[in-house]
């Protein structure tokens, strides 16, 4: 029997990306239910309806009534909640000195505080049931540092270390915990980025031509192997686990490698910079 059958699952960021992917094959997989909740409403219909999956529903991660929402309104309908995937999340590229704080507070709201709020109403609800695995989608930045995306590199390094922190607390309560930690994956979330005084078109082709691109299907079947054997911490593909060794091995080499990286992207700095609220 597939382990992902009969499982009611929970996919936040779902309208899109490694979300949708990861709905499509728990559906495919016989899922009993698959809640999609994403803050794009029109885009989590769509998921939902193309893939008979149970429930769509509008939820802002960054505000804990949405996401306590989610999880009570999952229970109360299903009975249960067995895979809570948080997942959702957003993309600030800039230098430090070109970013003001309301970009860091952006960030860390979604893709930290959304991720807490998941966690623990979903972690409340698998603790009582004596079973559940959540699973938190962070990135290979959460394991290695990237410059100029230091608020999200942050955020995704304490998304890994909530995440292995409560795997120890979690385990003798029947709770599994893992964190997903993908390489560059190609989806919608560079196209939606905010760029902070560098140039956006210029910035993406030079992303996209410095790291091979894997599909959001492969990224979610490789979450999902990952999930079945309950695997701590899942980098999906050799190359990224190659590069996280790398890192572990010889950080000098790696951040050496990073600051040619960081030279070459410099001419593409630009003197007049977006605030926030120009951007988002
Ligand atoms: N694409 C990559 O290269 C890559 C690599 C490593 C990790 N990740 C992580 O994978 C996750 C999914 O990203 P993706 O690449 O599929 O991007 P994506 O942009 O294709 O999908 C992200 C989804 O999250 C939703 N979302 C954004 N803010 C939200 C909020 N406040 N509340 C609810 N939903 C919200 C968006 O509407 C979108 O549907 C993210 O956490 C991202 O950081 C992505």
């Amino acid at each position: 029997m597939d382990c992902f059958e009969n499982k009611v699952a929970i996919v936040t960021g779902g309208a899109s990306g490694i979300g949708r992917a990861l709905c499509i094959e728990l559906s495919r997989r016989g899922a009993a239910a698959v809640v999609v909740a994403d803050v794009n409403a029109e885009g989590v219909r769509a998921v939902a309806a193309a893939n008979r999956c149970a429930q769509a529903m509008r939820v802002d991660v960054s505000r804990q009534e949405d996401v306590r929402a989610l999880v009570d309104e999952t229970v109360s309908r299903h009975g249960r909640l067995d895979l809570m995937i948080n997942n959702a999340g957003i993309a600030i590229c800039g230098e430090v000195r070109d970013l003001t704080l309301a970009h860091w507070q952006r960030v860390l709201d979604v893709n930290l505080w959304g991720v807490i709020y998941g966690t623990t109403a979903a972690y409340r609800v698998m603790v009582e049931q004596g079973c559940g695995h959540i699973v938190n989608v962070a990135s290979l930045d959460g394991l290695a540092p990237m410059p100029l995306s230091a608020p999200y590199t942050a955020a995704k390094h304490a998304v890994v270390g909530l995440s292995t922190a409560l795997r120890i607390e979690g385990a003798a309560l029947g709770v599994k915990v893992s964190v997903a930690c993908p390489g560059t994956v190609q989806t919608n979330i560079l196209n939606t980025a905010t760029f902070v005084g560098i140039k956006r078109q210029e910035a993406i082709a030079e992303m996209r031509s410095g790291f091979k691109m894997a599909d959001p299907a492969d990224c979610a079947r490789a979450i999902l192997r990952g999930v079945e054997r309950n695997r701590a911490i899942i980098v999906d593909t050799w190359l990224n686990r190659l590069f996280w060794r790398l890192y572990r091995l010889s950080p000098s080499l790696y951040i050496a490698l990073m600051q040619t990286g960081v030279e070459h992207m410099r001419p593409l700095r630009e003197e007049s910079i977006n605030t926030l609220e120009e951007t988002i």
